[in-house]
């Protein structure tokens, strides 16, 4: 699966930002690279606050990327080459744009009293609770205060977010990377997190670092809100965003095809935390590995240059499905980003726009493009197609390769500076470093 993020991949009417004709024009790259299915992050209209993950309405396209007659050329093109289509679904939080947060005030999360309720605090720092300037009242925001918190035990809600499922599965979208799974659903009596007592494995703001979060989180009750969406998704894939360790998958696993295979994402890369991070995920057999997104540092940023063929070919045998992020398969680093930001939590350097060939826009755009480039001329498309020993080529060859590979799995122990592990037949050795 290669996960596109819309606005940096190609522009197609000089506006500087990539949209959805940008990406019909690109499909055929994508077949020729071989990959079964391309995830969109969200593609919704937004005021932006989270570059689309504050979603002002569900059920159109961001006037900057298209029109849904635009995305059902994409959904009928990318079919007819033999891509599915995934989508970002993003039901814990609306933005504060949103329509409902006027209308349906019941369908979010509010303080019953006059203040935070509690010592909940938000992904990006600060309190999790804000003060509605309309109402008075105090609402619950698990991400920046523009992405108010959904309420999943109100019934009209949970409807309304099945009706978002039904329409884009009517337009043909073959599944969805369900986003902040672990966030869902939260304690009913909203209840205090008690302090962390042991360090969480992935980073996190400081300020949520300091507490376990039992009742803002990773509820049991989850699985409950995750049926009803299966029961309006029917047997389209649903991809989930769990940003918890492997430990915690079950319970998810129940409902969603796949997770996100976050320790290997987090991994150092070496031998001994490598085989630590797949062991048990493999065990799950459904998870999603992964090794690189819009959020975090890309491959090249974090495991070194030198690395990225290895880290390719461990992404491409391990057992089960494996997601890569635009640009990876050029070896794009992370890139300066804008100055001032565009994104306040800092993620500007993983999101620059891919680049298609040397000119000084990289081939994204005609115009002025929304985040800087990184040296079209050392990375793009373009000259990596015409070498055939180049990372390109390499990703190409993997991608068709890793068909031939059976479900078998086993991991040898590891030694330093290698990990080796079975596939069937044969033996797979990854090249490792800071063992
Ligand atoms: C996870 C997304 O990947 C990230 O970009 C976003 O900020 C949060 N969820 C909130 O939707
Ligand atoms: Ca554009």
């Amino acid at each position: 699966m290669y996960q596109i993020y819309p606005r940096s991949f190609q522009d197609s009417n000089g506006d500087g930002i990539g949209d959805l004709r940008g990406i019909v024009d690109r499909l055929d790259y994508l077949a020729w690279l071989g990959v079964d299915a391309f995830w969109l992050s969200p593609i919704y209209p937004s005021p932006l606050a989270d570059f689309g993950y504050d979603v002002s309405d569900y059920t159109e396209i961001h006037p900057q990327l298209g029109t849904l007659d635009d995305f059902d050329t994409l959904v009928e093109e990318a079919h007819q080459k033999g891509l599915r289509v995934l989508l970002d679904l993003i039901p814990c939080h609306t933005s504060i744009e949103h329509r409902w947060f006027g209308r349906h005030p019941d369908w979010y999360i509010w303080s019953p009293i006059d203040g935070p309720p509690n010592n909940w605090v938000s992904v990006f720092g600060g309190s999790a609770w804000s003060r509605d300037d309309v109402s008075g009242r105090w609402y619950l925001h698990t991400f920046y205060p523009e992405q108010p918190d959904l309420d999943w035990r109100n019934p009209e809600l949970v409807e309304a977010m099945q009706n978002v499922v039904r329409f884009w599965l009517d337009r043909g979208v073959d599944g969805f990377r369900v986003d902040a799974v672990n966030v869902l659903v939260k304690d009913a009596e909203l209840r205090d997190d008690p302090p962390a007592a042991k360090p969480f494995p992935f980073p996190l703001h400081e300020d949520a670092a300091r507490l376990d979060h039992v009742y803002s989180a990773n509820r049991p009750e989850v699985t409950g809100a995750l049926r009803s969406l299966r029961d309006a998704a029917g047997d389209a894939l649903l991809v989930g965003e769990v940003y918890l360790p492997t430990a915690e998958y079950q319970r998810y696993l129940e409902v969603l095809d796949l997770v996100f295979a976050f320790e290997l994402l987090f991994s150092a890369w070496g031998s001994a935390s490598l085989a630590a991070a797949i062991g048990p995920a493999a065990a799950l057999k459904r998870a999603a590995w992964v090794l690189s997104n819009h959020d975090f540092d890309r491959i090249a940023s974090r495991v070194g240059e030198a690395s990225v063929r290895a880290a390719a070919e461990l992404l491409f045998t391990l057992p089960g499905a494996a997601f890569m992020y635009q640009g990876d398969e050029i070896g794009l680093p992370n890139g300066p980003g804008a100055d001032p930001p565009r994104d306040r939590a800092g993620r500007d350097p993983m999101r620059h726009p891919m680049q298609w060939d040397a000119s000084p826009t990289g081939g994204f755009t005609t115009g002025e493009p929304w985040l800087p480039l990184i040296d079209p001329q050392r990375w793009n498309v373009k000259a990596q197609c015409a070498n055939p020993t180049s990372l390109l080529h390499f990703y190409r060859h993997l991608i068709q390769s890793r068909r031939n590979l059976g479900p078998g799995f086993r991991l040898r122990d590891p030694e330093p500076g290698r990990l080796a592990y079975e596939r069937d037949g044969s033996l797979v050795t990854i090249e490792t470093s800071g063992d």
